[in-house]
């Protein structure tokens, strides 16, 4: 399985995440066909990456795993246009939000090899975690093969098809609540005097010390937070949780109506 080609319909964002892990982990299959109504986004991916074909949704529609990495609202139109294409025994990933695996099969004339997932960019590292439900009917050797190729993006827990919107919002949007802190952070350490060079690293290591500090020990979140007794952001913790109860609130409710 997986040994002879992969077809994505989209070549945005997440198949470069995709494509280029692949190719650094020498996981890329022979041949990828890349289709993308967008033919700059098309021609730069080409040039980026050599090894892939560009095709049209058909052409990528035919291959041995098709990769759609839509977004929902043109979804549905370009199912209609490659249902005839799509082999019998192939396999469908659905990076989409909102298309249940039930509506995917309905669009495919009752096809049921699907997959979904809703991946986030840390992948393109292999430190991604991308929760992911497979349809009742695909075999656990299937299964296993299509988690063999997942690890190579990082973690891919099974999940409810019902909680992946859920995730969308909490792990696919995640790191974009914390990036921008990251480089605030680094950008007021670099003009306090910490050298260029040593401010990732500097960063980095804090961050991951307060996370395992969090997430992996037994002090409690009152523990953790009382052992800094200076907080210098503390007037301004009340306006940053009311930005995220409104901004999750509104991508939440946008992804489950
Ligand atoms: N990026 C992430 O980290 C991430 C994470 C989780 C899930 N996802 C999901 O993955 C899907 C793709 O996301 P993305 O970030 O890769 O989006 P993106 O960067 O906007 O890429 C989507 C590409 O599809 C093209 N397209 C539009 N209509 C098409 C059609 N009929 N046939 C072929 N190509 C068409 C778009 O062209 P135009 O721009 O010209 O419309 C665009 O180049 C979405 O459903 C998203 O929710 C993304």
């Amino acid at each position: 399985m997986l040994n002879k080609s992969i077809g994505f319909i989209g070549g945005g964002r997440i198949t470069r995440i995709f494509i280029e892990r692949m190719i650094k982990t020498d996981k890329l299959p022979p041949k990828v066909i890349v289709s993308d109504t967008n033919d700059a986004v098309l021609s730069e991916l080409k040039q980026k990456f050599p090894v892939i074909e560009k095709g049209n949704n058909i052409d990528a529609a035919g291959q041995e795993l098709v990769i759609v990495s839509l977004h929902p609202p043109v979804f549905a139109d370009v199912m209609r246009e490659v249902k005839e294409f799509i082999k019998k025994d192939s396999l469908l990933l659905s990076l989409a939000p909102k298309i249940t695996i039930a509506k995917i099969s309905e669009m495919l004339n009752g096809f049921d090899r699907i997959i979904r997932m809703n991946p986030n960019s840390p992948s393109i590292i292999g430190e991604g975690f991308n929760p992911v439900v497979f349809a009742e009917g695909i075999s656990s050797k299937t299964k296993n093969e299509m988690k063999d190729l997942f690890a190579v993006f990082g973690n891919s827990p099974e999940v409810k098809e019902s909680l992946l919107e859920t995730y969308a919002v909490i792990t696919a949007m995640g790191p974009t609540y914390l990036q921008f802190q990251f480089e605030k952070i680094s950008e007021m350490a670099v003009s306090f005097g910490i050298s260029g060079e040593e401010v990732k690293n500097t960063i980095s290591k804090m961050v991951e010390g307060a996370v395992q500090l969090w997430a992996n020990s037994n002090y409690s979140f009152e523990e953790v937070y009382n052992m800094v007794p200076v907080k210098p952001m503390l007037q301004d913790e009340e306006t940053i949780k009311n930005i995220y109860n409104t901004r999750l609130n509104e991508i939440n409710n946008k992804l489950k109506s």
